[in-house]
């Protein structure tokens, strides 16, 4: 990421409690130590976990956008070096909005471009439509599974329909919570082995293996990201080699720019 355009990176995951919302936490710490401005989006409608590991409760969300607020108003501070934008409240979908309501929406986000290196995009786990969608308009996908065999298997089902429905066929994989690196290489070449065989021409990047770590849990339990918490602990240093493969990506720069190709695309997937 030398240029000065924007990355919009989702991180995702097939199956549920995988760490997608850690990992997301985390890699924006270590990227805003690395000087990079970076927002957190919290895609997850349903619940939203990123304020709970950060110990903050952000009072505005997108739909305050709608109510003519000003983006840099609707940012929440995470008292790391980077924002939180909360998706929305109350679960409303984005694509539910009315044509009139997404165009204000991209308007009041135009803003949004220059102020920012990397939008990090925690979405839910699963494969059902608000995942996809904002997974489908991410530049970028970090997968994340573990060693647990039907974390693979749901990791598969998400490539399966991102690809068959959307073809999307370019993923980074991080495996979490491993007892060793090999593990975490081998849950890797399962995933590799099993979209070689039943799909064929998809990339995946091997981005990380991030250890089970005890000191996640005592972070978690001080809502406070384990990078600060615990900056040497082994799930730290994981985040942070993570850290610097990201800032070395080259976003693909679009004509009508990074992010508003990003809203456009989320909010006009399902139109
Ligand atoms: N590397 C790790 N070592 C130990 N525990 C971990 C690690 N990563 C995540 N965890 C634990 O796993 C649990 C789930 O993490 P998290 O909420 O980040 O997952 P998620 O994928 O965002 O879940 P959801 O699908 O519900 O959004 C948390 O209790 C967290 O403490
Ligand atoms: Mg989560």
């Amino acid at each position: 990421m030398t240029s000065s355009v924007p990355l919009v990176c989702s991180l995702t995951s097939g199956k549920g409690g995988v760490g997608k919302t850690n990992l997301a936490v985390n890699l924006a710490v270590q990227l805003a130590q690395l000087g990079k401005r970076c927002v957190l989006l919290d895609a997850d409608l349903g619940l939203a976990n990123v304020d709970v590991l950060l110990g903050i409760a952000p009072e505005r969300n997108l739909g305050h956008l709608l109510q003519g607020m000003a983006v840099a108003d609707v940012l929440c501070p995470s008292g790391y070096g980077f924002s939180i934008l909360p998706a929305t409240s109350g679960g409303t979908e984005l694509t539910a909005l009315s044509t009139g309501q997404k165009l204000e929406l991209l308007e009041a986000l135009d803003g949004l471009e220059d102020q920012l290196d990397v939008l990090l995009v925690d979405t839910g786990a699963g494969v059902g439509d608000t995942v996809l969608y904002f997974n489908v308009a991410a530049q970028e996908r970090i997968l994340v599974l573990t060693p647990e065999p039907t974390s693979l298997t749901d990791a598969y089902a998400l490539i399966k329909v991102l690809r068959q429905r959307h073809g999307v066929d370019r993923f980074h994989v991080i495996v979490n919570m491993t007892s060793t690196a090999r593990e975490g290489k081998a849950v890797f070449s399962r995933l590799v082995g099993a979209c070689d065989h039943f799909l064929g021409g998809i990339a995946l990047n091997l981005l990380g293996v991030v250890p089970q770590d005890p000191l996640v849990r005592q972070a978690v339990t001080a809502q406070i990201p384990f990078c600060a918490h615990t900056p040497h602990s082994p799930a730290a240093t994981a985040v942070a080699q993570i850290a610097q493969s990201v800032v070395s990506w080259r976003p693909q720069e679009h004509a009508d720019g990074n992010i508003k190709f990003f809203w456009k695309r989320l909010l006009f997937a399902g139109a």
